[in-house]
């Protein structure tokens, strides 16, 4: 069997990846990671791939930043001259970043097998860049991996062959209970921003969307909203290199300023898991998050205008809330005042998902 090349770019990928590698290792079916380098900084990299012992990447096609053309052009043109040389049985790409379309591309007019893992998610909303990632991807896609149950829905209205969808669970949960057991204690790292007890009370933030960052006004509302959470749990917020940036360009850090709101750097896999195993209340705007949330059993606000994860909702822990600052703070406050059922979880979240596909497209490929 040729190999499976499996694709990384972006810090939410690795995670989903590491547990497949591992399961195609055990299915004994050879299989490469590819890194396009959409991420590079070693916050968003390099620590990701130690936390997690992933193989080392066959191939770095070093793509950096750019607008999305240049970033997916960058990719396309990097990533032939590969598949050429590796002639894979099947190009596997996760969730619904740049790199996720544009080896997706490459792959389908090679007529090489593309297999999407988390395929069917949709927010509605086009104006993400994932949305159209996410569509696109799984038009071209032969062999298509849901997560839950609405994506399947999604899917067949958009036309695809339901003998190609195959719900396998999520991967990203294989990785988080696999971890568990080794993830840096929450405690650890509050000591060193004063929040201190084994036990001791704190919201986890993260932002990094441009719908919700890349606007001063609704950037500065958060912000606003965050500075009234933490009046009543203080917050210690992990900060994407975008979001930094947009602070210091908009001029927001004196809406923050002298609030309980620890500002720390984007942190590692192990050192997240920790913060949001042991959070009161996380609030965010990530995708994946509002999956480990549920995983865990944390209330997650989520502070975006939809999700394309709906079952983080209705079967976990998961509430949207909004861009709207004044509402965001009222939801904080009931989360942390009325109680609240943390003990659902989704069918399929259970550590299996990477052997469910490993077995599926070991038996297709062959
Ligand atoms: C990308 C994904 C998004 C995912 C996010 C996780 C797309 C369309 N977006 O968004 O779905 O949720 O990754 O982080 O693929 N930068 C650094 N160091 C890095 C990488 C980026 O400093 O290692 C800075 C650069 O200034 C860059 C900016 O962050 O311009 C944004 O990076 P980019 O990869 O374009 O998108 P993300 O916002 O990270």
């Amino acid at each position: 069997m040729q190999p499976i090349l499996c694709i990384v770019g972006a810090r939410p990928n690795y995670m989903k990846v590491a547990p497949l590698m591992r399961a195609f290792a055990q299915a004994e079916m050879p299989a490469h990671i590819v890194h396009t380098g959409q991420h590079y900084d070693a916050d968003m990299n390099d620590r990701f791939f130690q936390a997690l012992a992933m193989p080392a990447p066959i191939a770095n096609l070093q793509v950096g930043s750019g607008t999305h053309a240049v970033q997916t052009a960058d990719v396309m043109t990097r990533f032939e001259p590969v598949v050429d040389a590796q002639k894979p049985s099947c190009v596997l790409v996760v969730g619904d970043v740049n790199s996720t379309i544009a080896c997706a591309l490459v792959a389908a007019k090679k007529g090489i097998k593309v297999a999407h893992v988390e395929a069917g998610l949709r927010s509605g909303d086009r104006s993400m860049p994932e949305e159209i990632n996410r569509i696109l991807t799984d038009q071209l896609s032969d062999f298509l991996f849901t997560t839950e149950p609405d994506a399947q829905t999604n899917l067949l209205r958009e036309g695809i062959n339901e003998a190609s969808i195959h719900f396998a669970g999520n991967v990203m949960i294989d990785t988080l209970f696999m971890m568990r057991p080794h993830a840096i204690p929450a405690a650890q790292i509050l000591a060193n921003l004063g929040i201190s007890g084994a036990d001791a009370r704190f919201g986890l933030v993260t932002l990094h969307r441009p719908a919700t960052v890349d606007d001063p006004v609704i950037f500065a509302d958060m912000l606003r909203a965050l500075a009234a959470v933490s009046d009543a749990l203080p917050l210690v917020f992990a900060v994407h290199p975008r979001t930094r940036s947009n602070i210091d360009k908009f001029g927001l850090e004196s809406i923050v300023r002298g609030k309980a709101i620890s500002f720390i750097p984007p942190q590692g896999y192990l050192e997240l898991l920790g913060l949001q195993s042991a959070a009161t209340l996380v609030l965010t705007d990530s995708g994946g998050i509002q999956e480990e949330t549920t995983a865990l059993g944390v209330p997650c606000l989520t502070l975006r205008d939809n999700t394309e994860r709906p079952i983080t909702i209705s079967q976990g822990t998961n509430t949207l809330a909004g861009r709207n600052g004044e509402h965001i703070v009222r939801l904080a406050h009931e989360r942390l005042t009325q109680p609240f059922d943390t003990s659902k979880r989704p069918r399929g979240w259970d550590g299996q998902a990477a052997p469910r596909i490993a077995a599926i497209l070991k038996n297709l490929l062959q």
